[in-house]
């Protein structure tokens, strides 16, 4: 049984499609969820599906990224992953956290890649006039938001779409595809996955 662990800094939306995605047959178990963020709503969510949660505050470091960097290693290590999601984790790692778990670390981002990398994605996608958005699973490596690519999912822009709507649009989509793309790759096959 491959373990997974998930790192969160909000509601846990995609930890719980990732989470709920892990029973039954499938080949791997959420072992940990992890929060950057005290009392961030996930934490809860985690909890009462029974997975061990843990919080490493990065405001407990200030101005030492490596300290911090080095608090999150030691505890995920004890949780022994094979693989680490990043969902909705909004701290940028530095190359020494990718390169410990190298080719293990996942992340969804709501955009279709290689656009908008970064923050703003919906907003972006509304000012340059895209007739369509969506989010991507792709591999974390040194180059923020551009590790290979492993699974796409596209919606419409629709008349009148605000960022928050087409954010709304988008998140249902981000539930199915990380669990999609998970199952793969924890089987090791990284053929991209395409939805719908
Ligand atoms: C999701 O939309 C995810 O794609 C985005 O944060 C949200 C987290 O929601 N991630 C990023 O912007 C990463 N740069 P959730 O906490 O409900 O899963």
């Amino acid at each position: 049984m491959k373990r997974v662990a998930i790192l969160i800094s909000g509601s846990g939306s995609n930890m719980v499609a990732l989470a709920d995605s892990m029973t039954g047959d499938h080949p791997a178990r959420p072992v940990l969820v992890l929060s950057n963020v005290p009392g961030a709503g996930g934490l809860a969510k985690a909890e009462a599906r029974g997975i061990d949660t843990a919080v490493v505050d990065h405001k407990a470091y200030p101005g030492d990224r490596e300290a911090f960097e080095a608090a999150l290693i030691e505890r995920l290590d004890a949780a022994a992953p094979d693989v680490i999601c990043l969902a909705g984790f909004m701290r940028i790692l530095t190359p020494r956290f990718i390169n410990h778990y190298a080719g293990r670390i996942l992340n969804i981002h709501p955009s279709l890649l290689p656009k908008y990398k970064g923050l703003d994605t919906h907003a972006r996608a509304l000012s340059a006039g895209d007739a369509e958005a969506g989010c991507s699973v792709h591999e974390v490596t040194a180059e923020l938001d551009g590790g290979p690519i492993l699974g796409q999912a596209r919606v419409p822009v629709e008349p009148g779409d605000t960022a928050e709507t087409l954010a709304a649009r988008v998140l249902p989509m981000e539930h199915r595809l990380y669990p999609a793309v998970l199952a793969r790759f924890v089987t090791g096959d990284r053929t991209p996955v395409a939805l719908p």
